[in-house]
């Protein structure tokens, strides 16, 4: 059996992480550590698919203690690390949160792995990972005709959100460089598929588009991501775990970079498919302009030749496909969705975001 730690394993990527890694591994067994913020659930975590090698336990990763006993009690040789606060506009509402979670939630993992390793016997064939889970945001943003983002572009975070996880970034690059702990790090691009907290742009939209609620696009809808399903992502991030080479950083990317408006279309065109009587139909009309992010990256763009070259991993699912897949899982899933729009908490930040954006009803 090898142990795996997952932190933030009850968010989206985690989640989806946690139920690919036990499908994918039948010698994983997950110690899923998650403090079950607002992003986090313990439905994301129903159906796994070997549920008796999988151990979860809420607390937080900028507590020492349990973090440490996490290391002592069970024989950890992998850590893969999603725990994070991720909303790039809630980190401009609120950084705090940001910082303490993302750099100092990190450097308390990190820690407690240096101990644990350093401490380990070192049998032969025994290995151990840190793998850190990042994203391209901490690269800024590109400019008309630049080249895509690749491994030695240089950071350049805009908002708290990127900010602190450079801070971590660099982090985990100085404990490898400096301890020797066998890190990896990977800078992802957007994701989007099941179980994605509707806050972000893709879940928001359907979410909304369901319930015939506005589709706020932010300025004049002409920014660009990189757009990656989020089974593949999981799929690279293991791969860089099995096959990335310590002290090194992969970008991942999807290959699918149009415009956010032209995203919001797509989906706008798969519900009118799945709900051609929906009383707002085309889904289409519901879209509203409003004021834009401040500080909002124009585009990002993955260079993935490394991942693809040296460990042979190219994403399997194009925009389309995605998007189909991700619209029929909220469809099937709306009792998921319809408890987070009746949360107060949820509501509460819709109209903090939303109402002083202008033309949202
Ligand atoms: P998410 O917001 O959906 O989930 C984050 C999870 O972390 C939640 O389950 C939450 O409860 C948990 N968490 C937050 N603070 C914690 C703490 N102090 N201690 C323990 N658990 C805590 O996030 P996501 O979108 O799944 O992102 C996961 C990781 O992937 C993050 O590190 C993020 O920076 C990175 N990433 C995300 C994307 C994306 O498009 N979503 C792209 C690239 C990289
Ligand atoms: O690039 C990777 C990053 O992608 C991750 O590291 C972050 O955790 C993740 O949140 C995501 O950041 P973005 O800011 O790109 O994602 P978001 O879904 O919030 O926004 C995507 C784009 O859509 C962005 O250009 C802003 C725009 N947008 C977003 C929302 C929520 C809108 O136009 N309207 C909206 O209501």
């Amino acid at each position: 059996m090898q142990t795996v730690l997952v932190t933030g394993g009850a968010g989206f990527i985690g989640s989806n992480f946690v139920h690919y890694l036990l499908g994918a591994e039948p010698q994983a067994r997950v110690i899923n550590l998650d403090a079950l913020t607002y992003a986090g659930s313990l439905e994301n975590l129903v159906d796994l698919p070997a549920p008796e090698r999988h151990i979860f336990v809420q607390g937080d990763i900028c507590d020492a203690g349990l973090v440490e006993s996490l290391f002592q009690q069970y024989e950890i040789q992998v850590v893969v690390h999603f725990a994070a606060e991720t909303h790039v506009d809630r980190s401009i509402v609120d950084p705090g949160a940001f910082v303490r979670t993302n750099i100092q939630g990190t450097y308390t993992l990190l820690e407690a792995a240096r101990k644990a390793w350093s401490a380990a016997p070192q049998a032969p064939g025994r290995t151990f990972r840190f793998h850190h889970v990042s994203t391209d945001e901490v690269y800024g943003a590109l400019k008309p005709g630049e080249p895509a983002f690749s491994e030695t572009t240089p950071y350049a975070p805009n908002s708290p959100y990127a900010a602190t996880k450079a801070a971590s970034d660099h982090l985990v690059r100085a404990y490898g460089h400096t301890f020797g702990l066998p890190v990896t790090i990977s800078n992802c691009s957007n994701n989007y598929g099941p179980r994605q907290y509707p806050e972000k742009l893709i879940p928001l939209m359907i979410a909304n588009g369901l319930a015939g609620r506005p589709l706020p696009v932010y300025g004049d809808g002409q920014q660009v991501r990189d757009w990656l399903y989020v089974e593949d992502h999981c799929q690279a991030i293991w791969t860089v775990v099995r096959r990335g080479v310590p002290g090194e950083t992969y970008n991942i990317g999807g290959g699918n970079q149009p415009p956010n408006l032209e995203v919001v279309e797509t989906l706008c065109a798969i519900l009118d498919e799945y709900q051609p009587a929906a009383p707002y139909c085309p889904h289409r009309s519901l879209i509203q302009f409003v004021a834009d992010r401040p500080g909002h990256d124009r585009r990002y763009a993955i260079d993935m030749t490394r991942i693809q070259q040296e460990l042979n991993w190219r994403p399997s699912h194009t925009l389309a496909s995605g998007l189909v897949k991700t619209a029929a899982w909220y469809l099937a899933n709306q009792g998921w969705v319809r408890k987070i729009q009746q949360q107060e908490s949820y509501q509460q930040w819709l109209a903090r975001n939303y109402s002083q954006r202008g033309d949202m009803k």
